[in-house]
């Protein structure tokens, strides 16, 4: 293989056709004319792995491997862990997940194993190992595709008394817990560990610090499952490289941590393009966003692990994406930092629930349907522009996307529980800056964020003292910071913070919060420019603080209800830097303007000229890629993009050179 490649393969479960070997022959042929180069194999393989315990098969799993290195083929071997065996269910019931209310899952289903389990931790290392020493020096293995989309969480006995040492090692004593939690509120103090359970519908809901620090222990514990199928394998093979699949906005494992144990991220992408309430610009922007949080997790090149080059089946409607949408997903991809496009799945499988999940191989099993040839496309593309492999994104701007925050945030009963929309918040401001072509990232309370210019940290409700110290620096040392509503709220146990908010940055923002209102869904308040550079009139919703100013200049004032006259958005100088206060939720067409603002003088576009509606850019080290969301062509910089098309073009001395 060349030294510079751009992955190209799908979820392969030949599995499913070892009775059919005419099948796998025509798989591998198909493969190649798709130039496909890399598969993930063994993902669900478990029963045909380990029919009966202790009874190994791997004959055809070698076969499958030996042929597909001979075809150039390489190997993305996964640890079978994401589904079980029914005999391992039915012996060992503690491998079963127990729900919150207590009531254990019946065998059946995947993704639902107890990560406590010392069964289920054997089992795993046992078949871990044994696929280790069978297939580890394989010269085709070139990655170990860790289990299959951790996830969810498990209430059993086991876990329980793992999440009680969890908290006796973090807090030592129970007083600094009972302090840690406000106990004496509804007389909850609790006077051994072994009385604190997991959150249950029919037991604990309203203690808030034992909420947020069991969304801590279910990450925690996920991540400790995780690295211990990793371990079993490096016992095996020391220098393994392995990878995880993570997933869209995923709520219940904070993937900043656990990318730290892993050599690299990837993920599964799975957008409804066409939705008719979306134009197809604002699917690749929320797509996009995915895609720098992935990169953003190890600041480098990251994988595609999953992704439809049709259609899903399992969305409300399963909509097929249009002529040239699977190349422009697929592109968006790479221009973002990924360095292959993978499908789920090769071939579509012949019976239960993925049935009519799309694939590259159709039950019809042609060559020449739309699909394949797309598929085939996006494989000579990757070929082409293989160059692109391993290079870096431009550090300019960074939004705070934090876990911990967002689980204490959505936990709390405050001015508005019909939803915060945390995501929705975070978006805003993401689609405003890649509309102008600024380059992403995303950081977290732990993150180091020197180097940026510009660090965005959208709803900050559960501010730590360390981070607010960091802020502080950063703005005092040349940086540009925009800070919203209901941020700088609690610290770390979600106590409040008591005295001025937001906490630790009055002086910086030059606002103090005096009020909060929330707003119904129908509700909006009119606020009104007062200098020329912010949109004329804008409108307020979700939650509508009140803020004293305190040195800041308003750029945008309220102008309705009992605070008309209060300041909507202001900013002020700190040391060298300035700080941008926005004190409510505003509409989309706000943020344009808004950020044409803060980014003046301060941040310039990857793409050096003026991007037409629909045309998104970005950059990676000496690479431009621009994208048309557009169902028409649009001319940019001297040249023409097809609908959907994607220009990439490589600096060069003399100028920007079309290479794609
Ligand atoms: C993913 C999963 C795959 C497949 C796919 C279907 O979440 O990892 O195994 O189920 O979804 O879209």
């Amino acid at each position: 293989m060349p030294s510079s490649v751009l992955y190209h393969g799908a979820d392969y479960n030949p599995e499913q056709w070892l009775d059919r070997p005419d099948i796998l022959r025509r798989d591998i042929e198909m493969m190649r004319l798709a130039h496909v180069n890399v598969v993930s194999l063994g993902i669900f393989s478990w029963s045909m792995l380990e029919p009966e315990e202790g009874e190994f098969h791997f004959e055809w799993m070698e076969a499958i491997i030996d042929r597909l290195w001979a075809a150039g083929i390489r190997v993305d071997l996964a640890t079978p862990s994401g589904a079980r065996p029914a005999w391992m269910a039915y012996r060992y019931e503690e491998v079963r997940r127990v729900n919150a209310d207590r009531t254990r899952q019946l065998y059946g289903m995947r993704h639902n194993h107890c990560y406590t389990s010392p069964v289920y931790r054997e089992k795993v290392k046992i078949i871990n190992q044994q696929l280790a020493r069978r297939f580890g020096h394989h010269p085709a293995v070139m990655m170990w595709h860790l289990s299959n989309e951790y996830g969810g969480e498990c209430h059993c006995p086991l876990c329980q008394r793992a999440f009680q040492e969890w908290l006796q090692r973090k807090y030592g004593t129970l007083d600094h817990l009972n302090r840690a939690w406000n106990t004496r509120f509804w007389s909850h103090t609790y006077t051994d560990f072994s009385q604190i359970e997991s959150p249950a519908p029919h037991g604990e809901g309203a203690m808030h610090g034992l909420a947020l620090d069991w969304r801590r222990f279910v990450s925690h514990q996920t991540i400790d499952f995780m690295k211990w199928e990793r371990d079993c394998i490096r016992e095996i093979l020391p220098g393994a490289k392995v990878t995880v699949n993570m997933m869209y906005r995923f709520n219940f494992i904070n993937y900043y941590d656990m990318a730290k144990e892993i050599d690299l991220a990837s993920w599964d992408n799975y957008p409804t393009w066409h939705k008719p309430e979306e134009t197809v610009e604002s699917t690749a922007l929320d797509t996009a966003m995915m895609h720098d949080l992935i990169y953003s997790l190890k600041r480098r090149p990251f994988w595609l692990m999953e992704s439809t080059p049709s259609a899903t089946n399992w969305q409300p409607v399963s909509k097929m994406k249009k002529p040239g949408v699977q190349l422009m997903s697929s592109l968006q991809a790479i221009a973002h930092g990924s360095d292959s496009v993978l499908y789920f799945q090769w071939r579509q499988s012949p019976g239960a629930s993925e049935k009519f999940h799309g694939a590259v191989v159709a039950h019809d099993g042609r060559a020449d349907n739309r699909v394949f040839v797309e598929t085939c496309a996006v494989g000579r593309a990757l070929e082409d522009l293989a160059a692109v492999a391993g290079t870096q994104k431009p550090r300019q701007a960074a939004i705070v996307m934090d876990w911990e925050n967002k689980w204490a945030l959505e936990e709390a009963q405050g001015p508005r529980n019909c939803g915060l929309g945390y995501w929705d918040e975070i978006m805003l401001h993401y689609a405003a800056l890649a509309r102008a072509g600024i380059s992403i990232d995303f950081v977290n309370e732990d993150s180091d964020l020197s180097g940026y210019r510009l660090i965005v940290a959208p709803m900050l409700y559960m501010l730590r003292e360390d981070f607010a110290a960091k802020l502080r620096a950063f703005v005092k040392g040349g940086g540009t910071l925009v800070f919203t509503y209901w941020g700088g709220v609690v610290n770390e146990t979600d106590l409040c913070w008591l005295g001025d908010a937001p906490h630790g940055l009055v002086d910086v923002l030059g606002v103090r919060r005096a009020e909060i209102d929330g707003m119904f869904d129908v509700e909006t308040r009119r606020c009104v420019a007062v200098t020329p550079d912010m949109p004329a009139v804008a409108h307020g919703s979700v939650l509508c603080e009140v803020a004293a100013l305190e040195g800041a200049v308003p750029l945008m004032l309220y102008d309705e209800d009992y605070f008309a006259g209060a300041p909507s958005v202001t900013v002020n100088r700190y040391g060298e830097g300035r700080a941008y206060y926005l004190a409510t939720r505003f509409e989309e067409d706000f943020y344009g303007p808004f950020y044409g603002q803060v980014c003046a003088g301060l941040l310039s576009s990857v793409w050096p000229g003026e991007l037409p509606a629909g045309v998104l850019a970005t950059r990676r080290d000496r690479y431009l890629f621009l994208q048309n969301t557009a169902s028409s062509p649009v001319r940019v910089g001297g040249d023409t993009i097809d609908k959907y098309g994607t220009a990439v073009y490589l600096e060069e001395e003399s100028g920007l050179r079309r290479i794609f």
